[in-house]
């Protein structure tokens, strides 16, 4: 009954969409409206600090559902739009990654055309086989497939064979973490549409189809974590979280300045930059403290920064290393997150790793985008998986190609 609601709900409701990203220090939103059949306008975005979230896990609900109602109510006073439907993602600390396979018969004697419904079934088998009770499903990442044991990089359908076999790289959440998370949401008045992991929602949406066949990464470097995910011939070749952040930047500024992590949070914010070469100057910066003006030398903000941004190309160059692909990878860098708006930092990857880097989204009119990519994927993903998407963006020639498809599946399998 649920499903026919729902179904129903995204065909004749409204046309907005809400995506909602939880970071371990900043609850970001972002509300679009459907433009046309393949694009999003954004209409409004806010951000505020999380509470009563610590560790990947809800540790007080009625904070954590209160930093969620300010953030979304915000989105409604600045809208003017009373929307329901809240699709949120997760990653960092709250996901695990796991290596999943299966194989399934396809014909009991000869061969069968595969089908999409086969890859489905093969991949449902993996994540199966691969999840624990506690743990929810949220994507799978296809690494390889293998029709009758011979090695099919990225697509078996219309193929011929016997068997079907997939080794798929699972991402989970443990489910009463889910459950908290959406209980808060619930609390502060919104629905659970989508629960996503942030990494798909960011390549699905920014990353194009010959970017992943080139050969890309996407990099979001957040507070305390980066997510690093390699992608080539249309597969993921790699995932890497690393603990690296922006608080890491802040708290090395702290402890080589003397100072509290408030004021460094705010000097790292106004002042820091990822320096092009690093230089003995003897420039001066006039910080606020209690007692007033006191100047801060230059060359060690830059020293704390400098620090830190090498243990993140580190990171970086592993990645590749470990993706197995390094020199192979033709389509650029796409970096999101908050600490990207730390300047300079951007120009310092693209130098190290000698790839072309740019901002995973660039929304017009905000100086701040890079915070804001995932939760306007989240937005946008929500949309691409309702049925107006579907049925908006399909042509007569999709229906009849569909239909053939089917006809021949029939025959196949009867005949
Ligand atoms: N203008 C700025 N210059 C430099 N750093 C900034 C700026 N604005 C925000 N940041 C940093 O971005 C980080 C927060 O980024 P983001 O909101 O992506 O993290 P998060 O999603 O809360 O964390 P995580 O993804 O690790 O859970 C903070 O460390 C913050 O200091
Ligand atoms: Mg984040």
């Amino acid at each position: 009954m649920n499903k026919i609601k729902r179904f129903f709900g995204e065909l004749l409701g409204d046309k907005y969409y809400c995506g909602l990203d939880i970071g371990t220090q900043k609850i970001k939103a972002c509300l679009s409206r459907v433009h046309d059949a393949e694009s999003l306008d954004l209409l409004a975005v806010y951000e505020s600090d999380t509470k009563g979230f610590k560790d990947s896990s809800v540790n007080d609900i009625s904070d954590f559902s209160s930093a969620i109602g300010t953030t979304l109510d915000a989105l409604v006073k600045k809208t003017q739009v009373r929307f329901r439907d809240v699709s949120f993602s997760v990653g960092g600390d709250l996901i695990e990654t796991r290596v999943s396979r299966a194989v399934i018969p396809l014909a009991e004697r000869g061969n069968k055309l595969i089908t999409d419904h086969d890859v489905r079934d093969v991949r449902r088998q993996a994540c199966l086989l691969g999840a624990r009770l506690d743990e929810e499903v949220l994507c799978d990442f296809v690494r390889y497939f293998k029709v009758d044991d011979i090695n099919i990089a990225l697509n078996p359908i219309g193929l011929y064979g016997r068997k079907i076999e997939v080794e798929v790289m699972m991402v989970v959440a443990n489910v009463t973490r889910l459950r908290n998370v959406s209980k808060a949401i619930k609390q502060a008045g919104f629905e659970v549409n989508n629960v996503f992991f942030s990494g798909q929602v960011l390549v699905d949406t920014l990353m194009d189809k010959n970017k992943r066949n080139d050969g890309s990464i996407m990099i979001d470097i957040g507070s305390k974590t980066t997510q690093i995910l390699v992608f080539k011939e249309g597969l993921l070749k790699h995932y890497a979280e690393v603990p690296f952040g922006g608080e890491h930047i802040t708290r090395r500024i702290s402890q080589l300045l003397g100072i509290s992590r408030e004021l460094a949070e705010d000097i790292k914010r106004s002042y820091a930059r990822v320096a092009e070469s690093v230089t003995s100057s003897d420039e001066e910066i006039l910080i606020k403290k209690e007692q007033g003006f006191v100047p801060v030398k230059r060359a060690l903000l830059n020293e704390a920064v400098e620090s830190e941004v090498q243990g993140l190309i580190k990171h970086v160059h592993d990645a590749v290393e470990n993706s197995g692909y390094a020199g192979q990878l033709k389509g650029g860098i796409l970096m999101v997150g908050g600490c990207v708006l730390l300047p300079g930092l951007m120009e310092r990857v693209e130098r190290e790793l000698k790839m072309p880097v740019s901002l995973g989204r660039n929304i017009s009119g905000l100086s701040n985008s890079a915070s804001f990519c995932t939760a306007s994927s989240i937005a946008e993903a929500s949309y691409k998986g309702t049925a107006r998407y579907f049925l908006d963006t399909r042509k007569p020639k999709d229906w009849l190609t569909s239909l053939q498809g089917k006809v021949e599946e029939l025959c196949n399998e009867y005949f």
